[in-house]
């Protein structure tokens, strides 16, 4: 990270975006031009080797994807679904070899068979519905998907503008450290994956002393297997809207920014809409409701790169320098976009904020366990009887979710990868076990994260599931430090030569790989991708034993 590169992006401020100016000079073609990137040095005073290696990182701005037309997905749930090489081979029929791509995830791992075909996802279950796409004749109708609630917080039907905003209008009559209070006593904790209070961070960004403050909506969804911040983009946008405002109001902000992945179109547009409502309405700008609070939002589209997930590369993403992830301290609270004050916090955090605000801190207390408050969103995919969001109390039993409220399975399963890809490998036995909560995962091992569920069918070889992990761990890496950037490459190139061939894999060398990566890396991307690997390891073993020495 350098600290004049953000000052020289911030320098014009938000809306004059170098990031988003970069995102329309690659729109037409794919990849912005030598003279775009050269005139947005220039424009933002900068060295021409910043715009083009910011530029270079992306899959939608990367000179070697220019012309892609198409794009597989190539997330999890659609591997294990086994759906994708007959999309490919059909897309192929229609379309140029080099004119289709890939992209992870799409966030239609309820469905499957999912592709992106100018500029809007799709998920088709034979060739004739993806050449109805592709010819623009009949759209098949898809995108369906079960909503079921245990308890109702985030999935609770929307009221309408006026009534949804009421509890927003009463706060403004409050001091914001009163919603400050509310969401601290809340106990609300992130929903992104890490598990760290919201209070805390709010409260750290109020305290600071600045002219500009940001929040920032981690709308970057990428663990292939979630579809829970997708669903509150485009069926709850302005419960995401309103904890965003809040957000702002509690630590003095006067920026929303929704950083919304390229994968999702659709949400874009959809929050844009919402965004538009506001506005109309005369929820944004200045002294509004004649509160005398200031705020705006803006959507800031992602170029299509997983690591922009994490909050530091997501903050340098959006000043338009490489996405690499930041050294902390110091915290973003205290030193973020464009060196200001700021908190990132997930979409389903800040959804929670509309009944934390609307029924009080306490009463969201009161969900939940002890030390994980409220409820929490689970994406299922296609291997079960009901695939979609499910949202519970937490502390509700694993096993309710999956056979109760989903139905079971559809096949017979090996293995459930919970939290994304830095998640553990739950074998079946092991359900019975678990309640969705942050403990219970850590206590055995595993990791609730974003609470994405992909399923492992028996069909599915563990070598080939890890070697999945281990190529999109390495496609995915910043590159910044040196155990990710090479460690993720050489267990994959382990993995892929055992399964592909007769090689067996030393087991010292692999012990120590995984150790390194764990301890050595610099963020949670490089230090989490091990845990798979050691659930793998420990629970299928037997199966595992042919690709290792000894
Ligand atoms: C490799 C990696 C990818 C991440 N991806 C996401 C993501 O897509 N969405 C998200 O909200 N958080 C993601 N996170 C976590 C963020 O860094 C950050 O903790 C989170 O946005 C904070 O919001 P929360 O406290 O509301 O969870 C990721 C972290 C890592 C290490
Ligand atoms: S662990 Fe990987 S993703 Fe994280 S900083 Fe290091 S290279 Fe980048």
């Amino acid at each position: 990270m350098s600290k004049n590169l953000s000052e020289l992006s911030g320098r014009k401020g938000i809306v004059d975006n170098l990031f988003e100016k970069m995102g329309q000079a690659a729109k037409e073609t794919g990849a912005p031009s030598k003279k775009d990137l050269d005139d947005l040095a220039k424009e933002f005073l900068m060295g021409k080797a910043n715009t083009f290696g910011t530029t270079s990182f992306y899959d939608f701005m990367k000179p070697e994807n220019k012309g892609k037309k198409a794009y597989v997905c190539n997330g999890s749930a659609c591997l294990c679904a086994g759906t994708q090489d007959a999309v490919k081979q059909t897309l192929e029929t229609a379309l140029k070899a080099d004119e289709i791509g890939h992209m992870t995830c799409l966030g239609r791992c309820h469905e499957n068979g999912a592709f992106h075909y100018d500029g809007k996802n799709y998920s088709a279950k034979n060739a004739d519905e993806i050449l109805a796409i592709l010819n623009k004749t009949e759209q098949p109708d898809l995108d369906q998907y079960h909503v079921v609630a245990s308890k109702a917080v985030l999935t609770l039907p929307y009221e309408g503008f006026e009534k949804h905003y009421a509890p927003f209008r009463d706060a403004l009559k409050q001091p914001p450290t009163e919603v400050l209070n509310e969401i601290k006593e809340s106990e609300i904790r992130g929903r992104g994956g890490a598990g760290f209070a919201m209070g805390f961070k709010l409260e750290a960004a109020a305290k600071e002393k600045s002219d500009t403050k940001f929040i920032i909506c981690n709308a970057d969804e990428g663990d292939p297997g979630a579809f829970s911040d997708r669903y509150i983009l485009e069926q709850r946008p302005h419960s995401l809207l309103f904890g965003v405002m809040m957000a702002g109001y509690a630590i003095g902000a006067e920026w929303g920014i929704v950083y919304i992945r390229a994968e999702y179109p659709e949400s874009v547009e959809i929050v844009q809409n919402a965004i538009d409502e506001l506005r109309a309405n005369k929820y944004l700008g200045k002294n509004i409701l004649n509160s005398n609070f200031n705020f705006d939002l803006k959507i800031i589209q992602a170029q299509g790169a997983y690591i922009c997930g994490e909050e530091t590369a997501l903050i340098n993403s959006i000043e338009g320098q490489r996405p690499e992830v930041r050294t902390r301290p110091p915290y973003p609270t205290t030193m973020g976009l464009f060196n200001k004050p700021t908190v990132v916090n997930n979409v389903e955090t800040l959804a929670a904020v509309h009944y934390i605000v609307k029924n009080s801190g306490k009463n969201h207390r009161e969900l939940g366990t002890e030390k994980s408050s409220g409820t929490k969103l689970i994406s299922l995919d296609s291997f079960v009887k009901k695939p979609g969001i499910y949202e519970v109390e937490m502390g509700t039993p694993l096993s309710e979710v999956i056979y109760e409220m989903a139905g079971g399975f559809t096949q017979p399963m090996k293995a459930l990868h919970i939290g994304g890809p830095l998640g553990g490998i739950v074998p079946i036995s092991k359900i019975k076990e678990l309640t969705i909560d942050f403990e219970s995962f850590a206590k055995h091992g595993f990791l609730l994260g974003h609470a994405s569920v992909v399923c492992i069918p028996e069909s599915m070889p563990m070598i080939n599931y890890l070697e999945h992990l281990f190529d999109f761990a390495a496609f995915e890496s910043c590159g910044k430090c040196f155990p990710c950037r090479l460690g993720t490459k050489r267990a994959h190139e382990l993995l892929r030569k055992s399964a592909t061939t007769d090689y067996k894999i030393s087991r010292e060398l692999f012990t120590d790989l995984m150790d390194t990566l764990r301890q050595g890396s610099l963020c949670a991307h490089g230090g989490g991708i091990p845990l798979p690997a050691k659930n793998a390891l420990e629970y299928f073993g037997e199966e595992l034993n042919k690709h290792f020495e000894n």
